[in-house]
């Protein structure tokens, strides 16, 4: 089967400063793709490479195929309703309730014209995400994992194959961050969705990840791609030694 995207010689920068070059890999389906590397080294630019939002200074990302950076707005706009995004300041519109929240991507790009209609089906994901009680809620009473619960649900609004996910785990505690974890496996084990996420808490990758690409800052390259376990035991060193900071603390 083939893998629903394929990154090739993928290179991104600002204007001449480089950010990292030459990254080749594909996202499978079904599967939870981390993207690691230090603070800085690229992990969200990445995203919005992948997403479409920013142009690279050289290679592809391809859906099935087709380039996520064609100027056919056709293409665009079929590309993508395919996967779902949580920012990494995944901020919920404050003026507008959970649920209008969870409603706002129907209202733009989705097929219910019927407004009863996107309520029943935002009320949906809110119930997948655990915020079932929530909808009439305003984004500033839930907590901050609900807050990110919620603005998962509103990247599950059309339904995406695919979610990309930035450091949702950030500034969570450890429980709080474990129930994340379980979302997300449910997200792919129960409902069959492919997950990228960038993360840097070590928890959350050896719990959910089936692949881990590390971003190195240095060489600014990926250098490494494989399961969590085996990079930790046969990773190179760079790797190895992001992946044993949880033992030194
Ligand atoms: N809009 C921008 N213009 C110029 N440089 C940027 C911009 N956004 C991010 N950068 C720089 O690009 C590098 C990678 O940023 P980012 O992708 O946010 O890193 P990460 O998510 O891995 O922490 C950083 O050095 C950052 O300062
Ligand atoms: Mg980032």
């Amino acid at each position: 089967m083939e893998a629903p995207v394929q990154v090739e010689g993928l290179t991104m920068a600002y204007g001449r400063k480089l950010i990292q070059r030459d990254l080749s890999f594909e996202i499978r389906r079904g599967e939870v793709l981390a993207i690691m590397g230090g603070s800085g080294c690229g992990k969200s630019t990445l995203l919005r490479h992948l997403i479409g939002l920013q142009v690279p200074a050289a290679g592809s990302v391809r859906y099935g195929g087709e380039d996520i950076h064609s100027e056919d707005a056709a293409v665009q706009a079929r590309l993508r309703r395919r996967f779902g995004v949580m920012f990494q300041a995944g901020a919920l519109w404050s003026s507008m309730s959970v649920g209008e929240n969870v409603m706002l991507p129907m209202e733009l790009f989705g097929d219910h014209r019927d407004a009863a209609e996107r309520a029943r089906l935002a009320r949906g994901k809110l119930e997948l995400v655990g915020l079932g009680e929530h909808f009439d809620a305003e984004p500033a009473a839930l907590s901050g994992g609900m807050k990110k619960r919620a603005a998962i649900a509103r990247a599950l609004a059309l339904d995406p194959e695919l979610i990309y996910l930035d450091e949702p785990s950030a500034g969570l505690d450890p429980l709080t961050s474990a129930r994340l974890d379980d979302l997300i496996k449910h997200l792919r084990d129960d409902l069959g969705r492919t997950v990228v996420m960038v993360s840097h808490e070590l928890a959350s990758i050896f719990a959910v990840a089936d692949r881990a690409l590390f971003l190195d800052a240095q060489s600014k390259t990926m250098i490494a791609l494989d399961s969590p376990q085996r990079l930790l035991e046969q990773g190179p060193e760079p790797v190895r030694e992001f992946l044993r900071r949880g033992e030194k603390a």
